[in-house]
């Protein structure tokens, strides 16, 4: 499959990188917005130190599309930030590309924005603000749980390094799994984690808890490489829990 990753910090640097070193996929480019002062950059610089350049030169949205159609582009990976969504949403239905949203806090009225532009511009897209497998899977039990046994009560703690704002988008969207109203997130932020989520249930007999921890970022380049290979050859609009569902169908 042919990839293009938009942004280029620690998320993108994992997924190019992944890429890179397993040969399954082609990286054609990487896209920053133009005021990015690594406009220009070869990402072998970034990635591996001065000199040991991949033949990969960072580029804006703006100058792929002067090109005139020169970039063959099957699925973009977006890891930016979330003002690029719709911008390169645009940019996927001129390229007749897909793409991958792994942005988080978009909110509900730009999510359903997503799916109506992805069938105007007849392009696939998922939108995947919790990308590991294990927080799909999660997600899913929580939700079972809650509806087979509402005497159930749960608490969401979320653990990541200080500069993450709290509350992270997938504790909201864990707490929205849970068929519960106003389900409580403590959020606990000290350096050292990458990302941890912990549910706890209880009715006062028992006790339930559920903790996914990713050790590093290779865990969302996966699940951005599992999203690109599902959307690949669709159009319309998915999410990650679509993804994961169709893995675990296949097996
Ligand atoms: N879905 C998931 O499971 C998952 C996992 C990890 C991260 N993420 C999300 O992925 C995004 C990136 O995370 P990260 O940890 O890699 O962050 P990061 O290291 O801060 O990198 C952010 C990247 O976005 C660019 N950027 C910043 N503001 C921008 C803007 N207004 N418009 C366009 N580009 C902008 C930055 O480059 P320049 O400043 O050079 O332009 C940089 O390349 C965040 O939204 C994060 O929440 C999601």
């Amino acid at each position: 499959m042919k990839l293009a990753i938009c942004g280029f910090g620690r998320a993108a640097q994992a997924l190019a990188k992944n890429i890179l070193d397993h040969n399954a996929h082609t990286l054609q480019t990487v896209i920053c917005r133009s005021t990015s002062t690594k406009q220009g950059m070869d990402i072998g610089e970034i990635l591996y130190g001065k000199g040991r350049t991949v033949g990969i030169v960072i580029t804006s949205p703006e100058k792929i599309l002067d090109s005139q159609n020169a970039y063959d582009i099957d699925v973009v990976i977006d890891f930016s930030h979330r003002d690029m969504a719709f911008p390169l949403i645009e940019l996927c239905g001129n390229l007749k590309a897909n793409l991958v949203i792994c942005t988080t806090n978009h909110s509900i009225e730009e999510i359903s924005k997503f799916q109506d532009l992805s069938e105007k511009l007849n392009i696939g897209v998922v939108y995947a603000p919790n990308l590991t497998v294990g927080i799909n899977l999660l997600m899913d039990f929580v939700k079972r749980l809650s509806k087979v046994f509402p005497d159930f009560d749960f608490e969401i703690i979320e653990r990541h390094p200080k500069d993450k704002a709290p509350v992270t988008t997938t504790a909201r969207m864990i707490s929205q799994a849970i068929d519960k109203e106003d389900v409580p997130i403590h959020s606990v932020r000290l350096n050292g984690y990458v990302g941890v989520h912990e549910v706890t249930a209880s009715n006062g007999y028992e006790k339930i808890t559920i903790e996914h921890e990713s050790f590093s970022r290779m865990a969302f380049a996966n699940g951005a490489l599992l999203a690109a290979e599902y959307i690949e050859n669709k159009k319309g609009a998915y999410l990650m829990q679509d993804v994961v569902k169709h893995i675990i169908s296949e097996e």
